[in-house]
C-alpha cells in the first residue's frame, strides 16, 4: 500500500518541473491528484492546457486517478473552483502542495511595477488563495467531526532564505512563504493540519534559464550515476510531508538529490539594553562596537 493511499491531493504548477513530479509519484503512492497548471512561460505570460493534461493522461496510463485544472493559483476564485474540483470529484482533499512559481529576476534599480507585481501575485497570493480555500474546508469538515490529518507544502527557495542578488521580487516573496507557512502550522493546527515549506534545487526550465547555473545542472553525461539535480529527487520529501505520519510543523527544508537540510527561522543574535530610551550619540557608540563585534 502507498504511503498516500486513498488521499486527495491538489498539487499547483504540477504540469512541468518539480511539481509534475511530485504528481507522478503522489499517483503511485496512491493518492487522488488534481493537476493544476496553469501552463504559462517562464515569466506567468500566456496559458496552455497541455502540460496539465498530459501529466493527467501519464498518471491515468499508469492506473492512478487524477483530473486536470487549468486556472491561475493567483486567482481568488479560480483557487476556489480547484478546491471545490477536488471535493466533487474525489469526495474530499487531504493535502495541497504550492508549488506553482514563476521568475522576473532583475536588479532592483532596473525592476519594473509589472515585474514585482507579477512575481509576488504568482508566489504570495498563490500561496494564499488555494491555502485560504483549503483550511475553510478544513475548518467546516473538522467542525462537523471529520477531524483526520491534513497536510499543506509551500514552495520557497533558498533565493529568499539566504538573499540572492537580482532576485529582490523572487526572494522577497520565497522568505514571505516560509514565514506564511509557520503562521499557518500555528492556525490550522486546532483543525489538525500540518504546514511545512521546502527550498528545492533541482533542473527544471526555471533553473535552466537562470545565467550561470545551466552547466552545473546538466545531466552527468555518466547515466548509471546518480542524479543529484534530477527534479524527481524533491517529491519524497514532499510526499513524506503530506503523509499522515509526517510529524513536523512549521519547518522549512533545503532538499537537493539526496540531502534534506532543516533551515533554522530567524533567531534573536546579540543584544543591548540599557532599560531606559537611548540617545542617538550613546546609541551609535553601543551599536557600532556591536558591529565590529559582530564583524570580527
Ligand atoms: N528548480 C529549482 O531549483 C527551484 C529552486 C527554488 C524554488 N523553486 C520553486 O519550485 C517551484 C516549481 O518550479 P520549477 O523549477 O519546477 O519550475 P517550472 O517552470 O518547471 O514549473 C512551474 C510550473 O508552475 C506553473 N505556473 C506558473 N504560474 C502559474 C499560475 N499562476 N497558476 C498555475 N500554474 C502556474 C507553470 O506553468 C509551470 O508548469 C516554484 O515555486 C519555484 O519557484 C524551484
Amino acid at each position: 500500500m502507498g504511503e498516500l493511499q486513498g488521499r486527495v491531493a491538489i498539487i499547483t504548477g504540477a504540469g512541468r518541473g518539480i511539481g509534475r513530479e511530485h504528481a507522478l509519484l503522489f499517483a503511485a503512492e496512491g493518492a487522488k491528484v488534481v493537476v493544476n497548471d496553469l501552463g504559462g512561460a517562464n515569466d506567468g505570460t500566456g496559458n496552455d492546457a497541455t502540460p496539465a493534461q498530459e501529466v493527467v493522461n501519464e498518471i491515468k496510463a499508469m492506473g492512478g486517478e487524477a483530473i486536470a485544472n487549468y486556472d491561475n493559483v493567483a486567482d481568488w476564485e479560480g483557487a476556489q473552483r480547484m478546491v471545490n474540483m477536488a471535493v466533487e470529484t474525489f469526495g474530499d482533499l487531504d493535502i495541497l502542495v504550492n508549488n506553482a512559481g514563476i521568475l522576473r529576476d532583475r536588479v532592483l534599480v532596473n525592476m519594473t511595477e509589472a515585474e514585482w507585481d507579477a512575481v509576488i501575485a504568482v508566489h504570495l497570493k498563490g500561496h494564499f488563495a488555494p491555502s485560504r480555500w483549503a483550511a475553510a474546508y478544513w475548518r467546516e469538515q473538522h467542525k462537523a467531526g471529520n477531524t483526520k490529518p491534513r497536510n499543506i507544502v509551500h514552495t520557497s527557495s533558498t533565493s529568499g532564505l539566504f538573499a540572492n542578488p537580482g532576485q529582490s521580487n523572487y526572494g522577497a516573496a520565497k522568505t514571505g512563504i516560509a514565514t506564511f507557512s509557520q503562521i499557518l502550522a500555528k492556525e490550522l493546527s486546532r483543525y489538525n493540519v500540518k504546514s511545512n515549506s521546502i527550498a528545492p534545487a533541482a533542473r527544471t526550465r526555471l533553473t535552466m534559464a537562470t545565467p550561470g547555473l545551466g552547466d552545473r545542472i546538466a545531466e552527468p553525461e555518466n547515466k548509471a550515476a546518480f542524479d543529484e539535480w534530477d527534479p524527481a529527487n524533491i517529491s519524497p520529501l514532499v510526499a513524506y510531508l503530506s503523509s499522515a505520519k509526517c510529524e513536523f510543523t512549521g519547518e522549512t527544508f533545503f532538499v537537493k538529490g539526496g540531502e534534506v537540510t532543516r533551515i533554522r527561522s530567524w533567531e534573536r543574535a546579540e543584544s543591548i539594553d540599557q532599560n531606559d530610551r537611548w540617545g542617538v550619540a550613546e546609541l551609535t557608540v553601543a551599536l557600532n562596537k556591536m558591529a565590529s563585534e559582530v564583524k570580527s
